[in-house]
């Protein structure tokens, strides 16, 4: 077979799989889905948007520009931006990433296995260094979620979403290949940085820029599109790093589209990962944008701890890392004690606190009392700020040793800013594996 019939044979199955997920997104069908929604839960969206700052987010019919031929959906949106993907042969990946050797391999998750890869372009430039993910038929993921991450990386565009750049789809004798081409992004994902010992660590205004950056692709996808977009697996492990540690969200398998208009959740059976998935979610699958809010409010603390979600190296009451910062409640003296000792003090316990406390407002029990992703980026961006203008009053009473040493600088500011902070239990320091990834709930 040609390049060019293989090519076209791609694009009309990548067609046919857009018809399956209408299929699959309408069984059980809108209606079904609007009466068990209605059975679960009252009109909580509504009562919300009457009284956050939420309310700035019009729900779906009126968040268009006017004009009537918006998209209204992901498969829309795709089928409009289709063209921008390439259809890969698996002949072109297997070249690229020499086979899929294993000193390629950059990881791996519950899709599959992710490769290094070197594409060259048919103008003869340059190689194009880009990320193959391949994947496993034996895992817990497959097509589905292939077809997902498709059409939705195909159709959004932004600074803090990874770039597809095409796919690959061959059935063949011996089962199906289904492969993802991304941008390449050299400093892999934010849990390399804040759990593996052996990686430097990441100063403290560096961690709350990508975790800004974080919040901004989440606003997007709640709320810059025509039709609101649940990402279901929001954890530090897909909050990826470029060159210049710029966060893009990674990993859209489990996206789908948000409750219709007057609805507060769709009710779906739990998939996501232990230590992250919200409450109501776990127990009912009542899924909402409020679900991605509370692992949100996870990371927030595995970026002020530098500890992951679960550990399960640990000390039994350590393991759940929610369950132990309870221990040293934000406004009490003991508050410092849970910062990772990998920051070396350098950091605004100002700041921390309010992070702290936006974690605890994201981890809320109750959905309806959890702040939106518009919150969260104000408040991050206040934290932010905060930390800008410790640092410059620091400067401004520096000797003069400080004026032109920055770590002498650094350590000036961060005794100015957290008295008696270098307390910190042992347990802190000690280290953390990384756990096994994915755990499908269901
Ligand atoms: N575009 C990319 N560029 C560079 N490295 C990547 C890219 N995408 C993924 N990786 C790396 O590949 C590894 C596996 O990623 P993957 O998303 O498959 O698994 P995960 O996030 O660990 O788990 P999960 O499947 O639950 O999301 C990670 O360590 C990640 O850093
Ligand atoms: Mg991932």
């Amino acid at each position: 077979m040609t390049i060019k019939s293989n090519l076209r044979k791609i694009s009309a199955e990548l067609s046919n799989m857009m018809k399956c997920f209408y299929i699959f997104k309408d069984r059980p069908s809108r209606s079904q889905r609007e009466r068990r929604s209605a059975d679960s839960a009252p009109e909580l969206r509504n009562q919300r948007d009457t009284s956050s700052s939420s309310s700035t987010k019009p729900s779906r019919p009126t968040r268009s520009t006017g004009s009537s031929s918006l998209p209204r959906s992901i498969p829309e949106l795709f089928k409009e931006k289709e063209q921008n993907l390439r259809a890969f042969s698996l002949l072109e990946l297997k070249e690229a990433t020499k086979n899929f050797n294993k000193l390629l391999k950059l990881g791996e998750g519950g899709f599959g296995s992710v490769y290094k890869g070197h594409l060259k372009p048919p103008d003869g430039s340059d190689p194009v260094v880009v990320a193959i993910k391949k994947l496993n038929i034996y895992g817990l993921q497959g097509h589905k979620e292939w077809v997902s991450e498709v059409q939705l990386l195909g159709a959004v565009e932004h600074p803090n979403l990874v770039k597809l750049l095409g796919y690959c789809a061959v059935d063949g004798e011996r089962g199906i290949q289904r492969l993802l081409v991304y941008e390449y992004m050299p400093n892999k994902s934010l849990d390399d940085h804040l759990f593996n010992k052996s990686v430097p660590a990441i100063p403290w205004r560096t961690r709350l820029n990508i975790i800004l950056g974080a919040a901004q692709g989440m606003a997007y996808l709640h709320d810059g599109l025509a039709f609101e977009v649940i990402y279901r697996d929001f954890k530090s492990s897909n909050v990826l790093l470029d060159k210049d540690f710029h966060p893009k969200i990674s990993d859209f398998g489990l996206a789908r589209e948000g409750p219709v208009e007057g609805k507060s959740h769709v009710s779906t059976a739990p998939v996501g990962t232990y230590g992250y998935a919200a409450p109501e979610y776990v127990s009912e699958g009542h899924l909402s944008t409020r679900s991605d809010i509370y692992s949100f409010g996870v990371v927030l603390y595995e970026i002020l701890t530098g500890r992951k979600a679960l550990e399960r190296n640990r000390p039994a009451a350590e393991q759940k890392l929610l369950e132990w910062v309870k221990r040293f409640p934000v406004d009490s003296n003991k508050f410092s004690m849970i910062i990772d000792p990998r920051l070396r003090n350098e950091y605004s316990l100002n700041a921390a606190r309010r992070i702290a406390k936006l974690a605890d407002r994201c981890l809320n029990r109750n959905a309806r009392e959890r702040p939106t992703i518009a919150e969260v980026v104000e408040v991050l961006q206040q934290a932010i700020q905060e930390s800008v203008e410790e640092s410059s009053r620091a400067t401004s009473i520096e000797s003069p040793s400080s004026r032109t040493n920055p770590s002498v600088r650094n350590r000036e500011i961060s005794k100015m800013a957290i008295p008696g902070a270098r307390r910190m239990s042992n347990a802190a320091q000690a280290s953390s594996t990384k756990l096994t990834t994915r755990t499908y709930i269901s």
